[in-house]
């Protein structure tokens, strides 16, 4: 199954265009947000946040202290972050600095960071090599010399790419955050080997009208931990530590992600 450029394309935006949906779905999920703000702690601020949405993570960042930029190139996710923010007291306001951009280009002038993040999978839209050379050719332009590039991205999960792409898998009903309809819940997966692309799509279906429904593509690049490490390598980084979840457990095969910490590689 070989996915289209246009198909890539949708399947890097849906998800993401209604972020009230994506703030609601992932609302119980805070142990990787406790984890980057340890890392702030130690690496030190101001931060930089590729990828940040709709400021999960900025967000929890600012409040803890740290002042962040954040950079995203979805308008409703940057929308839904100024929202967020207006209801946080002046202090944490003033720490959170928005700015729309792709990440592949990005560029904050004369600016440095000691810690640049990306986290929650961003680096899975990165669907190219020449992606991912832009997306860290980025992360350096901004890291101080002793700076570090704190990421994560699932770590492949070979069941997942042998399901049967016919087939509906039923999860739990979704209640929609806007409108309070209760949606009933599948998704479907497509993984295409050549392009190590899964396609998960979620299908949102009014219980009493299948006929009105919701489909929502993300497509997910996959990085095997091996050819993740190369790709850091060659392209100027050492991990330094890389773990497979987010309390510093060891990245294993079943681990759930690769939770890299990187820093520009010294010559030897
Ligand atoms: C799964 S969300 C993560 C958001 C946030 N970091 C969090 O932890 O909730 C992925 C985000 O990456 C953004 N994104 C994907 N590709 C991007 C690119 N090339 N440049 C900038 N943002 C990108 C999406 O718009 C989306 O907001």
């Amino acid at each position: 199954m070989t996915h289209s450029k246009d198909a890539l394309r949708y399947g890097s935006e849906a998800h993401y265009l209604d972020a009230r949906l994506y703030d609601h779905a992932y609302a119980r999920r805070k142990h990787d947000v406790r984890f980057y703000v340890e890392m702030a702690r130690e690496h030190g601020a101001p931060v930089l946040e590729l990828g940040a949405g709709s400021g999960r993570v900025a967000l929890a960042l600012a409040r803890d202290g740290h002042d962040v930029v954040a950079v995203d190139r979805m308008d409703s996710m940057l929308d839904r972050l100024r929202e967020r923010l207006e209801k946080v007291p002046s202090a944490v306001r003033a720490r959170v600095e928005i700015a729309r951009g792709d990440l592949r280009k990005f560029r904050l002038r004369g600016r440095r960071f000691p810690l640049v993040i990306s986290p929650f999978n961003v680096f899975m839209h990165l669907y190219s090599r020449s992606d991912v050379e832009a997306a860290l050719e980025t992360c350096r332009a901004h890291l101080t010399p002793r700076g570090r590039l704190v990421f994560d991205v699932l770590n492949p999960d070979l069941r997942a790419f042998v399901r049967d792409p016919q087939r509906a898998y039923t999860s739990r009903p979704i209640v929609d955050p806007t409108t309070g309809r209760t949606w009933a819940y599948s998704e479907q997966f497509q993984f295409d080997p050549c392009t190590q692309v899964q396609m998960v799509t979620s299908v949102l279906r009014d219980p009493d009208d299948p006929s009105d429904l919701r489909v929502l593509p993300l497509a997910h690049r996959q990085f095997f931990p091996a050819e993740l490490e190369a790709l850091l390598h060659y392209n100027g980084f050492e991990i330094e530590e890389r773990w497979g979840d987010f309390s510093r457990g060891p990245l294993a095969a079943e681990a759930e992600s690769q939770v890299v910490v990187a820093r520009a590689r010294r010559r030897r």
